[in-house]
């Protein structure tokens, strides 16, 4: 596998590798590379749905979607990523990492894309290790000691509505998360608030607690942390939700923009 650096912070092209037929080794080299870049990106990975959740099991169990239907017949560890010109509201279209409103959010996603628009449907991400580095130690510390709530429900009830579907009998899941967390496995730390799921912070007062999340999102957005993705067909991204936000362009309406993701389960954040 050969790595093509995107950022000096965030993200790498991974060329030689056919993510259908990984051995141990080459398993064990593409999982030091996402810890490093973070982000990884492939070409021409046409990866039969089978094969896909098989990709996905190698990292750990595969997460469920709290409040998607299956994506695929069959298949409910498949997230359809779909839009076309009946599409009111996209998913990811603001910047988030997967679904933190669950108590052990997943760790990995990955999505591969079958079709993809004329120009247009960009996905951005963006390092929360460079992010949390970037800020001034006082604000580090005083961030480290903070717990934030988030909730599934005012951004799952949002598309609900706006796609003409009632989820007034449903339940979305929310939980608490420490602010700054650790990743397990590099013990490097990064920002772990997003606009999509984070409500508010806990145990300080609600001005400051919206004054210090609107700082965050301004920060975390800043295009020093991110690297941008341009989909060709069969392109595969594969991110780190520990430690990266996204951010799905929805500028190409009414054209189709189609593929499935799969999700790994993770661990309680601390
Ligand atoms: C998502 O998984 O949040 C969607 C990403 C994308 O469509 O690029």
């Amino acid at each position: 596998m050969q790595l093509e650096q995107l950022t000096p912070v965030i993200g790498a092209l991974a060329r030689d590798v056919d993510l259908a037929a990984i051995d141990e080794g080459e398993f064990s080299a593409l999982e030091d590379a996402l810890l490093e870049h973070q982000v990884l990106f492939f070409r021409g990975q046409a990866l039969s749905i089978d094969d896909h959740k098989a990709l996905g099991r190698r990292f750990g169990d595969l997460h469920i979607h709290p409040s998607a239907p299956p994506g695929a017949e069959g298949h409910p560890e498949i997230l359809k990523v779909h839009a076309d010109a009946k599409t009111k509201r996209t998913a990811g279209d603001k910047w988030h990492s997967d679904v933190t409103c669950d108590p052990e959010p997943p760790s990995i996603s990955i999505l591969r894309l079958h079709t993809i628009p004329p120009s247009g449907g960009d996905t951005l991400f963006s390092s929360m290790y460079a992010a949390y580095d970037a800020l001034s130690p006082g604000m580090r510390s005083y961030l480290e000691g903070l717990t934030a709530v988030h909730d599934g429900s005012p951004n799952y009830r949002d598309r609900a509505r706006r796609s003409g579907f009632d989820d007034s009998a449903r339940q979305y899941p929310n939980a608490e998360h420490p602010v700054i967390r650790e990743h397990p496995k590099t013990g490097r730390k990064g920002i772990f608030v997003n606009p999509t799921f984070t409500t508010e912070i806990k145990g300080i007062p609600a001005a400051e607690g919206e004054a210090i999340l609107n700082f965050l999102y301004a920060h975390v957005a800043k295009p020093q942390f991110q690297c941008r993705f341009r989909w060709e067909v069969d392109s595969i991204a594969m991110w780190d939700n520990r430690c990266v936000q996204h951010h799905a362009m929805w500028d190409y309406y009414p054209e189709v923009r189609s593929g499935y993701r799969v999700t790994v389960q993770g661990d309680r954040p601390f």
